[in-house]
């Protein structure tokens, strides 16, 4: 069913209010190919999972096709694997648990990541030292040009740094409807490099830390400094961290000798949120938008009235004042629709 004249406000993790033409949910492959040969090819579509990684600057004139796809299967594959599925409207975070109720390894550190299973490869998603591609097997997905189903692989995805092909030469190609995951049953790779992590098993009193205490320290960190964005609007991090080439990042650590840097090969990953708090950002709100006072490099609606051009603009300021003192240009995390 199609409706008419829809606020996304609750459709958007930053709670921005603009409206949606026509609305269209939908619960299955078959019903998203049924919406998409009854409405105008011209008409431009938007797909949303969770919202959980856009910033709505403007009303949507178009469809706005909310995938509602609900369902978790798993399939053993051998002593120490095995397959799990999720259709790409289950909540990512509830997908985690389920998958660390059966005591199956890969998803831990990705607890509590707000959005859905659907836009999880989109940008690779990732925390505390590992990324989807770490344990992606393969999606399903809808080629909106042929309105066929394909099966994409782990490399025809590209995945990169918060990047993935549907954000590159696929964007706007393909809906993905269902994601597999090749996940551990007993012998479970334990990641704790990650300092955080380390820190908080440490006051959680644990030595030899299974893949459920893994995702409880997890919680406990987003918790203390990540805001809720069912309590503040944001849409996590809002910025990717940038790499700058080594050369570069010598010549600032002359001038700047604190620069926190994780080198990687002939580049260096420099910490957004380190640049951005430099500048003055931490905390500080201009109007209804402001910058996180636990961890800069999230934006918020910090009065919960804030346009997505408020967030926009505030979003530019930043970019500029870091460039200004550092040379360094950010690029936005979040897609601008
Ligand atoms: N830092 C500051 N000030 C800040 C925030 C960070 O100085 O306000 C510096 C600190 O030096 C800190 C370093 O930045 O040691 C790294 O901070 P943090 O561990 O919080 O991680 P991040 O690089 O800021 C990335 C991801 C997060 C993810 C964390 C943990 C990106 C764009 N963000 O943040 O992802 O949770 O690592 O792995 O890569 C998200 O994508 O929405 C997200 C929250």
């Amino acid at each position: 069913m199609i409706q008419e004249n829809i606020s996304l406000k609750p459709y958007n993790t930053f709670g921005v209010d603009v409206s949606a033409r026509y609305f269209a949910e939908v619960n299955s492959a078959e019903e998203l190919t049924e919406t998409l040969k009854h409405s105008n090819p011209q008409t431009p579509k938007l797909f949303l999972g969770g919202g959980s990684n856009l910033l709505l600057t403007k009303d949507f004139d178009g469809v706005v096709i909310r995938l509602n796809l609900k369902g978790i299967t798993d399939e053993i594959i051998n002593e120490n694997e095995v397959f799990v599925t999720a259709k790409a409207g289950e909540n990512w975070h509830q997908f985690v648990m389920f998958c660390l109720e059966k005591n199956y390894g890969g998803l831990e550190n990705l607890s509590l990541i707000p959005g859905n299973v659907g836009t999880s490869p989109m940008q690779n998603i990732g925390a505390y030292g590992t990324e989807i591609k770490d344990v992606f097997e393969s999606c399903k997905v809808l080629n909106l040009e042929t309105l066929e189903l394909e099966t994409l692989n782990s490399e025809q995805c590209r995945f990169g740094y918060r990047d993935s092909i549907f954000k590159q030469e696929g964007k706007g190609k393909y809906v993905i409807l269902e994601v597999t995951f090749r996940l551990t049953t007993n012998i479970h790779r334990i990641d704790v490099e990650y300092g955080a992590i380390q820190s908080e098993l440490e006051k959680m009193e644990i030595i030899n830390p299974t893949i459920q205490d893994v995702s409880k320290a997890v919680i406990n960190i987003r918790q203390s400094k990540l805001p809720n964005p069912k309590e503040i609007g944001n849409a996590g991090s809002f910025f990717k961290n940038p790499t700058i080439p080594l050369a570069q990042y010598e010549t600032l650590k002359l001038k700047f000798e604190n620069i926190p840097g994780y080198p990687n090969g002939d580049f260096v990953k420099v910490p957004a949120g380190w640049l951005i708090e430099q500048c003055g950002w931490k905390g500080k709100q201009i109007g209804n938008v402001a910058s996180h006072k636990l961890q800069a490099l999230v934006i918020i609606n910090a009065t919960g009235n804030a346009t997505g051009k408020e967030i926009f603009d505030f979003s530019t300021m930043i970019i500029d004042s870091v460039k200004e003192k550092y040379g360094i240009e950010l690029e936005r995390e979040v897609n601008i629709i």
